[in-house]
């Protein structure tokens, strides 16, 4: 029984790796599939756990537990009583463990619920240090997370509470059982019915097989967090079955289509997007452009296959995105999100997306293409310069603008850029016009949504969304002439919804 346990921690690196990987893949895919209902980076914290318990001593304790039963039929065939008063023992004991078993179950859930909110919490701050510091919330925050914190001692204290109560009197209990073995024994030597020996194997045999349970008793609580731990996991995997790998396919080089399609943020059923028409073929520009929460961001999501179409399709070069592998979707099409976020790391790192090790060449080419190169230069240490959470290290303006690049690494087939303006200056809005026309001139498309005029400049087609609807869809000039009121400033694109019909 211990080699069991042993031959299988000796297997665990392998198969360890494989289901770390797997969680991970599964906390980065899961909110994609069912939005803000996944549990953060709690799986992983319960792979930890099953992970801790099989690994220590509780399973070579559960393991154990089977051979009680041996022990005591052999102090059955001792004699009658001395089996019986061990019976007895064990059935106090077993009961015990019941006791322990429920006691401990719903503690040690909400202890987890509440490590999961603090921890949420936790995160959240941290990504918003600053607006909190600068808003006067930090007292209030930190109220807060102390609150669930409490609570998370409190149900973590109730837990080991009864384990360790139920424990310590399992052990009372055991050795008094210990010495009612020996004195039904000494009983039985007295009256003749059995012999000195007897005792003393009756008495070494009823401990062991008392022992067992207090080892299982003394595990309990690991045993239930563990166990709780892997079903969470289990039902987790089973929301995102392993994925297959699909043929390889061609890469893209001729049309994006999207007919009819519609799309609902993940884990939500109301459609933010539909009725979305058109088709673009090589070296062909769209602008999105339309008033805030019109649905922009959304179509942009499905374009890159983010979120999955509700109804109709996208496709490029005749396949749906679901055709390709992550990993080639990720070379054939990108995306620059609304919000910029670099990754802990160097400038080249991120540009080259973190593969291993990154392409100098087509870093280089990338930061050219997106006009960013000279800017890179100028950072403290070049294409070394080290950007933490958020871009620590760099302005708005230069992740932004270094995020492009990054969207244009190793010339993808559709780069879909997301308010890429938003922080730009005059000069970064020509660079961003001539990296648009120069994807346009090596055969690529590229579609640009934008609150700004000075980020369509380098498009030919224009898509206008109101009510996350397409409203209109045609040529730039032709488009723009019929939705833009002629009193609308300069700077912005203000759009008169509800006009003319799809494209
Ligand atoms: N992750 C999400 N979960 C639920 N609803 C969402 C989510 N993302 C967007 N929405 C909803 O979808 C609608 C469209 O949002 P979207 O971000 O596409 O607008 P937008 O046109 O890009 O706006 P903006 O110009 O402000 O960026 C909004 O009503 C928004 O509340
Ligand atoms: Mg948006």
């Amino acid at each position: 029984m211990r080699s069991a346990a042993a031959s299988c921690s000796a297997s665990a690196p392998a198969s360890t790796r494989r289901s770390a990987l797997r969680v991970y893949d599964t906390i980065v895919r899961l909110p994609l599939k069912i939005g803000g209902k996944s549990e953060g980076a709690q799986p992983v914290r319960d792979l930890d756990t099953v992970r801790g318990f099989l690994s220590g001593a509780g399973p070579s304790a559960l393991f154990d537990l089977p051979w009680m039963p041996v022990y005591l039929a052999i102090c059955f065939l001792f004699h009658t009583y001395i089996g019986l008063t061990a019976l007895a023992g064990a059935i106090i004991l077993v009961t015990l463990t019941i006791v322990t078993e429920l006691r401990t179950r719903q503690p040690t859930r909400s202890a987890t619920q509440f490590a999961m909110a603090r921890n949420t919490l936790l995160d959240a701050s941290r990504r918003n240090a600053e607006a909190i510091t600068a808003m006067g919330m930090t007292g209030r925050i930190a109220r807060r997370w102390n609150d669930l914190n409490r609570h998370y001692v409190a149900e973590s204290g109730r837990a080991g509470d009864v384990a360790g109560g139920l424990g310590a009197a399992s052990k009372i209990l055991r050795l008094l059982l210990q010495s009612s073995i020996l004195a039904v024994g000494a009983w039985l030597v007295i009256h003749g019915e059995s012999t000195p020996g007897i005792i003393i194997a009756g008495s070494i045999l009823g401990a062991r097989a008392l022992a067992l349970v207090d080892l299982a008793i003394a595990n309990w609580r690991g045993f239930v967090a563990a166990r709780q731990s892997w079903q969470r996991l289990a039902r987790l995997l089973a929301h995102l079955p392993a994925r297959t790998e699909p043929m390889p396919l061609q890469p893209p080089a001729k049309t994006l289509v999207v007919h009819n399609a519609a799309v609902s943020p993940p884990g939500e059923h109301k459609v933010v997007c539909q009725d979305v028409n058109f088709s673009l073929a090589a070296g062909k520009a769209l602008g999105v452009i339309g008033p805030t929460a019109s649905g922009k961001s959304s179509l942009a999501r499905m374009l890159v296959g983010v979120w999955t179409p509700a109804r109709g399709s996208v496709r490029l070069d005749g396949a749906t995105l679901d055709q390709w592998t992550p990993e080639a979707l990720g070379r054939h099409i990108c995306y620059l999100p609304q919000d910029v976020e670099l990754f802990p790391g160097n400038v080249a790192q991120n540009i080259a997306r973190f593969e291993d090790p990154p392409h100098p060449e087509a870093v280089l080419a990338a930061a050219q293409a997106a006009g960013v190169h000279e800017l890179i230069v100028n950072l403290p240490d070049g294409y070394e310069t080290s950007v933490g959470d958020n871009g620590n290290a760099l302005s708005a303006g230069q992740a932004q603008r270094i995020a492009l690049a990054r969207a244009l690494y190793r010339d993808p087939f559709l780069v879909v850029l997301d308010e890429p303006n938003s922080n730009l200056d005059a000069e970064g809005d020509e660079a961003l016009t001539r990296a648009i026309l120069a994807v346009r001139a090596r055969g690529a498309i590229v579609v640009v949504v934008a609150h700004r005029p000075s980020a369509i400049a380098g498009v030919d087609y224009i898509l206008v969304m109101a009510k996350g609807r397409q409203q209109q869809f045609g040529p730039k000039e032709e488009i723009l002439n019929r939705v833009i009121q002629p009193s609308t400033p300069p700077r912005t694109l203000k759009v008169v919804p509800g006009e003319g019909g799809g494209g």
